[in-house]
């Protein structure tokens, strides 16, 4: 059986779908692991160090996609008319795979109804990964864990650069420079490593959350809560532990503390989501 890992051609996409690691894995289940040459460059994984791991390098995607029985991405395939790939001209890479392959990868399906048409008409059998049951059994395949953690981690690292002052209070004979203040918009698993790391570095964090039950979380690392907790959002949380949509009344409500909050923060950082859904907008130009 045949394994391609193409290079990723979505803008602004520098991961890749295998590592050196996990091609030596693959290659130990006794399969033909094919990867696109520079497909590991945004990563800092160079054609040799998949080569050492076993895998034959192929000169385009063509060739990497050709006879694949099974094809690991990052992002969901381009297709033509969605606008130019990486290296530039209209891209279907699709139209490269295999009848009867199967694709895993994070494939956003709520939100691109097309391209889950466009697998079915293509005869590809389609595995987002995001819908990977979240147990204890499946916790190595969590893309979204893995991804949102170093997400939160990330913002902040960002933030921290972008943000002209230090984040820690610092006492000098010269003077004292306060400590910044953070806000974290959203406390699942990113919010929660963006508090850990805003808190490592030394600024003032709170958070913001519909599900009360990560009030508990937030205090825990150290943040303070700030929520319109009413009997809405004493029962946000759904049985899977995910976050409801909130009432337009409620979300005016939410505004108006976040509003208020806001006025007295350096950083805001938002992660909110609700499953297959659009991110909620949190944050407007009127709050900046
Ligand atoms: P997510 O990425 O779906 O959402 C991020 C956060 O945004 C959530 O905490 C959600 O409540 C919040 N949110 C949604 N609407 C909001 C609004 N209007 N204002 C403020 N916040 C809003 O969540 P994620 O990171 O996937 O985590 C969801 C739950 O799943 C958590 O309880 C987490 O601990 C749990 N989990 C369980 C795992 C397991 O293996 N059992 C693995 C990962 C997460």
């Amino acid at each position: 059986m045949k394994v391609a890992i193409p290079k990723e051609r979505r803008a602004g996409e520098l991961r890749v779908a295998a590592s050196p690691e996990t091609v030596k894995k693959l290659k130990a289940l006794g399969l033909e692991v094919v990867v696109e040459s520079g497909a590991g460059l945004g990563s800092s994984i160079p054609d040799t160090a998949f080569e050492a791991a076993g895998a034959t390098i192929a000169a385009d995607a063509a060739s990497a996609l050709a006879d694949a029985d099974i094809v690991l991405k990052v992002q969901r395939p381009l297709l033509s008319g969605e606008g130019q790939g990486t290296d530039g001209g209209d891209v279907n890479e699709l139209a490269l795979f295999k009848k009867g392959a199967l694709l895993f990868a994070i494939l956003n399906p709520h939100n691109s109804r097309d391209h889950v048409k466009a697998y079915a008409e293509a005869g590809v059998n389609a595995f987002a990964m995001e819908f990977m049951p979240r147990i204890t059994r499946a916790q190595v395949m969590d893309v979204l864990s893995s991804q949102a953690n170093l997400a939160g981690y990330k913002a902040v690292v960002d933030a921290a650069s972008e943000y002209g002052r230090a984040f820690p209070m610092m006492m000098t004979a010269a003077g004292t420079v306060p400590p910044a203040r953070a806000f974290i918009m959203g406390v699942g698993v990113a919010g929660l490593q963006a508090i850990a790391t805003a808190k490592r570095l030394g600024a003032i964090v709170s958070a913001t959350d519909v599900r009360p039950a990560v009030k508990e979380q937030v205090q825990s690392l150290g943040g303070s809560f700030v929520a319109v907790e009413n009997d809405e959002f004493r029962q946000a949380e759904t049985a899977g532990g995910y976050a409801k949509e909130m009432s337009d009344d409620y979300k005016r409500q939410q505004a108006a503390l976040v509003a208020e909050h806001i006025k007295k923060q350096d950083l805001v950082i938002t992660t909110a989501l609700i499953p297959g859904r659009k991110a909620p907008i949190l944050v407007t130009a009127d709050h900046v």
